[in-house]
Parts: structure tokens; C-alpha cells; sequence
């Protein structure tokens, strides 16, 4: 039922997008950008030493692997916060490249000797880690003054005047929430089962909002008017003395990869807190859509009762539907996408930016943790929001309207923003 040869051409789109992303010096590779970042060597280590585990040790902590215990044990995200990771004893570089190889000639084996009903789950899950552990790449690599280590690739398409600002309405109903391995084998533990929930009429942004609007929050002083913000939000932003995104300097510029430019007003914003999201929605008139909420605009279809692969139908993401894979290093202006809209009618749901939404991460009724026990249930019930969507960075591959990413309500360096949503 797999079909193979698209795992290991998929496996190795990963791999070449990842040695991309540490064409760099050693010094480079080494050096921990921030305190909220790994250094890139880490992160590099860690995509080879997860597949192992996951591909060629069975899950079997037991099991001996290629490395040494003791450097086996730095890669383990559990044991080693992020603050830490620079000051380890990490593999070098080559050493780190070399052992990356090996594993790969041997998971590329073990994938050649798959019996022929396994539907290739253990593998997918190591192609989505490898491609989410590249977009925290490039969330390191955003974050590093100097020079820019990487380029831009095509530009995106133009966007559309007047979309900004306007919504597209979900009329009351059910709908078939999450999925099941057989419509999806390759959907993560969090995203399962499929089951269906009654959800009320609402209005949801067309498309992202945009850098122009949140200027319009500040010029309002948005950040400065208590009544806008939740009590822990306040305090946050209080406490980190926030007045606008991350990266934005007075002016009308922002950084990014190195680069300053001026900032374009049609580009969804990007490098908000939830709580700034949320703050925002509450000057605006509306709030954040529920994950429940989010996934139905992007995926149901009321003409047929059922959901579709992807918003726009059941073909795989081309450059016509989506700013995906993560070469345009920003997102795409809003209104840019017109046929990768959902049934009901909403654009760039997939893809530009991560999109905060008020739902905490919890499990689905009937949740069940796949062979990476600790990817999702350690983190139910912290305090971690839900975002949907997948930003510019994410690679299509990987992308589904199931798939569900978390982060603290104050992160701000990922690649999130927001869409607003309304009751009917
Ligand atoms: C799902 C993106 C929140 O980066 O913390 C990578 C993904 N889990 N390695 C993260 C993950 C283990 C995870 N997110
Ligand atoms: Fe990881």
C-alpha cells in the first residue's frame, strides 16, 4: 500500500534541503544564534539521530545505535533545553554530515525491505521531523544579525487589492473533524481519529492579517490600551516592553535574514505572540478562530459532506495554491492565491504564515500516541496555543489541513501570524 519510491524521493528532498540550509562554516554551525535557538550543528545531529532511533533502533532506547550513549544523549530535546545545547560537546560539523549519511544509506535499506502491507508511518514521521527541525533552522538563521546567509527564490506572485479586511462565512453544521490512517496513513497521532462535531455559524478572515492593519493597531496605540489584552497577555507585554512584531524597527522598516527593508503593508504580518494576535483581534472587533473552527473553513466541503485534501481539491500543492517549501523567506502578499481558496471561499489557509487560533493543544477524543510517544502528549495541557496552516517555510510534503503545530503564548520568532474570526 506505500508506495515507496515517493518516500524515498521525499526523504530525500528533506536531505537536500537540509544540507542546503547548513551550507555554512563550522564557526557558523556552532555558534547558538540565540538563547531560544540551538546552535544549526544540533539541530543537524539531532535529524540523524532521531532517524536512527525511529528507523533503524526500532523506538529501542536499548537497542545499541552508532554513537556513543553519551553522545547519543545530547540530541535528546528532553534532556538538553535549547538555552543549554550551545555549550555541549557536540559532533563536529563532518563528523555530524558523515554519521547523517550512514543513517540514511541504512534507513533507505530498511525502507527497500518494508513488507509490503506496512503503509511506511515510521518513515513519514521521519521525513515531517527532519522538515519541521529545517523551518527551526531557518527560524535561527531569521534571528543572526550580519551579512544574509541565504537567498531569496522566486518571488511570489502578485496579491489582490481590496481582499484585505474582508471575511467569508461558515454557515452552522457539522463536520468531519481530524482524520483516519485510511484517508491520511501518514497524519500524525494528534491529527486522529476523524470524528464529527457540530460547530456554529461563523466568519472567518478571507486571508491573513496584513502588515498595513497591524500598523493601523499601533497608530491606535494598540499596545498601550490595557482593554485590548487579556490579564496574562498585559503582563506579558508589560514585562517585554512589546510595542510592535518582532524584527519591526520605528520608521517603517524590519529585519530579516540579515536583510533591513522597508516593510510592505499587502504581506500578511508575521512575528507576533499569541497574545499580541489575540490583542489585536479584540481592537479589531473580532477574535482568533478555534483550531475546530480553522480546520473546517479550510477543509470541509458542504456541497459533497465530505472534506478535501487540501482546500482547494484533492491535488498536491503547486505554486499556484500555495507560498510553501520555504525558499521565498517571507510570505506572499494577501489575495495572492486565489486558486488555492477553500470551498468556502478563504485563501491561504496553507502556507505564507502560521496562524495563531484560540484552542489549546489537547488531545481528540480516542487520541492514540504513535511510536514517538513523547511527540504530542507531553504537551497536552500546558499552556501552548494551537496554529494552523503551515508557514512559507514548511515543505508541502509534510503539509495536510489536519496537521496541528504548538507554541507558548509569548513565542514570537517562528513564523506566525493571524486571521480573524467573528460569530454569525
Ligand atoms: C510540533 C513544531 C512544536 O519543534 O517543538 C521536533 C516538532 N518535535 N522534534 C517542535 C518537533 C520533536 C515540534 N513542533
Ligand atoms: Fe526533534
Amino acid at each position: 500500500m506505500t508506495d515507496r519510491s515517493a518516500l524515498t524521493a521525499a526523504l530525500t528532498r528533506a536531505r537536500d534541503r537540509t544540507l542546503r540550509l547548513v551550507d555554512l562554516d563550522d564557526a557558523e554551525l556552532c555558534r547558538q544564534p540565540d538563547p531560544l535557538m540551538s546552535p544549526l550543528v544540533w539541530d543537524l545531529a539531532h535529524i540523524g539521530q532521531q532517524e536512527e532511533f525511529w528507523l533503524l533502533r526500532g523506538g529501542d532506547p536499548q537497542t545499541p545505535g552508532l554513537l556513543p550513549p553519551a553522545v547519543d544523549g545530547l540530541y535528546d530535546a528532553f534532556a538538553h533545553p535549547r538555552a543549554d545545547r550551545g555549550a555541549l560537546p557536540l559532533l563536529a560539523p563532518g563528523r555530524a554530515r558523515r554519521y547523517l549519511q550512514v543513517v540514511r544509506e541504512r534507513a533507505v535499506d530498511a525502507l527497500a525491505a518494508l513488507p509490503a502491507d506496512d503503509d511506511g508511518f515510521v518513515f513519514a514521521m521521519v521525513l515531517s521531523h527532519e522538515h519541521q527541525h529545517d523551518e527551526t533552522m531557518l527560524v535561527a538563521l531569521n534571528l543572526r544579525a550580519g551579512p544574509p546567509l541565504v537567498g531569496p527564490g522566486a518571488p511570489p506572485p502578485p496579491g489582490r487589492p481590496g481582499v484585505a479586511g474582508t471575511a467569508v462565512t461558515v454557515p452552522a453544521g457539522p463536520f468531519v473533524l481530524g482524520v483516519d490512517a485510511a484517508d491520511e496513513p501518514h497524519a500524525l497521532d494528534n491529527e486522529r481519529p476523524a470524528h464529527v462535531v457540530e460547530v456554529p455559524g461563523f466568519r472567518i478572515g478571507r486571508v491573513p492579517v496584513t502588515n498595513g492593519q497591524w500598523r493601523a493597531f499601533i497608530d491606535d496605540d494598540g499596545y498601550r490600551r490595557r482593554e485590548f489584552w487579556s490579564p496574562a497577555g498585559w503582563a506579558h507585554r508589560c514585562r517585554a516592553g512589546l510595542t510592535a512584531p518582532q524584527f519591526w524597527q520605528p520608521g517603517g522598516t524590519r529585519t530579516r535574514f540579515g536583510h533591513r527593508e522597508p516593510i510592505p503593508d499587502d504581506e500578511p504580518v508575521m512575528h507576533v505572540s499569541f497574545f499580541e494576535a489575540q490583542a489585536y483581534a479584540a481592537w479589531a472587533g473580532a477574535r482568533l478562530p478555534t483550531e475546530i473552527e480553522w480546520e473546517k473553513a479550510c477543509a470541509w466541503d458542504p456541497g459533497s459532506g465530505t472534506r478535501r485534501r487540501y482546500p482547494w481539491g484533492e491535488l498536491p500543492p503547486t505554486a499556484e495554491h500555495a507560498n510553501l517549501g520555504g525558499t521565498a523567506l517571507a510570505p506572499a502578499p494577501v489575495g495572492s492565491y486565489p486558486a488555492g481558496a477553500s470551498a468556502y471561499g478563504a485563501e491561504q489557509l496553507l502556507g505564507d504564515v502560521w496562524e495563531w487560533t484560540t484552542s489549546p493543544l489537547r488531545p481528540w477524543p480516542g487520541f492514540t500516541p504513535m511510536i514517538y510517544q513523547r511527540y504530542s502528549a507531553p504537551f497536552f495541557g500546558g499552556d501552548y496555543r494551537v496554529l494552523r496552516g503551515g508557514s512559507w517555510a514548511v515543505h508541502p510534503d509534510i503539509l495536510r489541513p489536519s496537521f496541528r503545530n504548538w507554541d507558548h503564548p509569548i513565542r514570537r520568532q517562528i513564523f506566525a501570524g493571524l486571521r480573524l474570526a467573528w460569530d454569525l
